[in-house]
């Protein structure tokens, strides 16, 4: 396993997808982790990411020195780079010119951190200090305003540059190189993946009795799946009906639950859940009421049950996406679970298996573990259900209506193509009304915006070009149908800078 130390960068969260993708399990450590912890957990090498900070601020995040003198390899990116050179008494400058994107620099590819690299790359670089080191550093390579644009001594190897972003053509070599000279065996495959979260979701629960929350998405099925095969009869899955759901979804779930879970519980929290969003309007606020309530329920049940943990579905961008990566991230929305916790609960702890995955990754385990089909391709749905896709305030009616919109829009899509190709595709009611005419008459009734996103892993998306006969049915049909909505729209906004979901 390699540790990453996070000190901020926006790109960080990109190391461990690259390192899981040379069969190697990565995980984030505190950047004041003790050398004890990493040695304990079997640690064979250190990457230390990029940030926003300066080495010679005061407050700057810095790893203790029994780190660096551990004899493990260390990777120093960027910020990483700078706490190495400090470490070993070299010093970082202002440089006179910055260095933001596409650079070349010229390679040793003797160096076997550099082996199989061209003599000159092009690699990505976003940053303006510069490095002069010790001579015992070995320069492995250089660029015209960093003339150590990289270097090596003993086991420790600084860059300057961000070899985790696609755009450094050889990042990946780069990376390779690394975890060679850790020794990492690279043998991690979908089942080795399966056996080692079994193994460490053991670990960690020992005797213990957990509840799961489990809303029928693929997430919570996976991480359903694994602890069920990690503990079986300890554990209890809980289906929360929030009233927030899409039409039919509750039985459905129920459906999934009873084929391949564990003792399957389902909690009708509707009046519950309605009632605590009453007035609210701002998203940010009814994440957190979401948030909580969640665990409220879970509570409840968790003594009934005589759980002392609770395990979710979290995975990786909703993690980074409520700015819990690290300390220095920003929040951009705080996912129901993660972000939107509340600070006191009653459980001894968290299992959160998927952690530091991504949805691909979580699709391939679930085919791995066997789960159907149907489940592995559902669209993504975010806990707080409808609730952020009805803006401003939350009602019955409101949440009504958009469900009836939402299941013309899906059965409407499902006729095409679209089905299989969306990452996902919905509606979202607006607060704002609109002018018709219909029928001669004048109609004055809500605008119903229309999301159809392409995506890897919901970290970026891009606005999907449907054919127009398509929108042009969907409109139709929907107003004609729902005689409270007047117009429809269709959201041409990527991700970057739009989010998927409007609040
Ligand atoms: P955004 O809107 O942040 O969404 O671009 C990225 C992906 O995450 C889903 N999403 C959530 N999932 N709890 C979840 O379980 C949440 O609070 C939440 N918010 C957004 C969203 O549907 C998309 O797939």
């Amino acid at each position: 396993m390699i540790a990453i130390f996070d000190f901020g960068s926006q790109y960080s969260h990109l190391i461990a997808r690259r390192i899981h993708e040379h069969g190697t399990v990565a995980r984030f450590y505190p950047y004041d982790t003790t050398e004890d912890k990493l040695l304990a957990d079997g640690i064979k090498g250190i990457i230390f990411s990029g940030g926003p900070d300066s080495i010679y601020n005061q407050e700057a995040p810095r790893p203790a020195k029994e780190i660096f003198a551990l004899g493990l390899p260390i990777l120093g990116i960027c910020y990483g780079q700078q706490l190495l050179a400090d470490y070993l008494g070299g010093k970082v400058e202002c440089g006179d010119r910055h260095e933001y994107g596409a650079i070349t620099v010229k390679i040793d590819d003797k160096d076997p951190l550099l082996a199989g690299l061209d003599l000159t790359e092009e690699v990505w670089m976003s940053h303006s200090d510069r490095v002069s080191l010790p001579s015992e550093c070995r320069i492995i390579a250089s660029s015209e305003n960093s003339p150590c644009a990289a270097f090596h001594v003993d086991h420790l190897y600084g860059i300057q540059w961000h070899p985790e972003v696609s755009h450094t053509t050889s990042g990946d070599k780069l990376l390779n190189n690394f975890l060679t000279l850790c020794g990492c065996e690279q043998d991690l495959n979908t089942a080795s993946m399966v056996d080692s979260l079994v193994k460490l979701i053991r670990e960690e629960v020992g005797e213990e009795r957990v509840i799961i929350g489990l809303s029928g998405g693929i997430d919570s099925s996976v991480a359903t799946a694994l602890c069920a095969k990690a503990i079986g009869e300890q554990l209890s899955a809980v289906y929360v009906d929030t009233g927030l759901m899409r039409a039919g979804e509750s039985d459905a779930v129920e459906a999934i639950a009873r084929k391949f879970g564990p003792r399957f519980i389902r909690i009708d929290a509707q009046e519950r859940f309605l009632s605590r969003l009453k007035g609210i309007v701002d998203p940010e606020q009814k994440r957190h009421v979401i948030g909580e309530e969640f665990i409220r329920v879970f509570e409840g049940v968790a003594r009934a049950e005589q759980a002392t943990f609770l395990a979710q579905g979290t995975i990786f961008p909703d993690v980074i996406e409520s700015g819990g990566q690290n300390q220095q991230a920003a929040l951009i929305k705080s996912h129901h679970n993660v972000g939107a916790l509340p600070e006191k609960m009653e459980f001894t702890g968290i299992i959160e298996p998927l952690k530091y995955m991504y949805k691909d990754e979580v699709r391939n385990l679930a085919q791995q573990l066997g789960l159907s089909r149907n489940l592995i391709d559902r669209q993504p749905f975010p806990g707080p259900g409808l609730a952020i896709r009805v803006i401003g305030e939350v009602t019955k009616e409101r949440l009504l209506l958009l469900r009836q919109a939402d299941s013309i829009l899906q059965a409407e899509i499902a006729k095409t193509e679209l089905a299989d190709q969306l990452w996902q595709s919905f509606a979202v009611l607006l607060t704002n009304k609109s002018t018709a005419v219909k029928g001669d008459q004048r109609g004055y009734a809500y605008i119903l915006a229309i999301r159809m996103v392409d995506s890897k892993e919901a970290m970026t998306a891009r606005f999907s070009r449907p054919d127009w006969d398509v929108l042009a049915r969907l409109s139709t049909k929907i107003v004609n149908e729902l005689p409270a909505i007047s117009r429809v729209v269709y959201d041409i906004t990527n991700k970057p800078p739009a989010t998927i979901e409007w609040e």
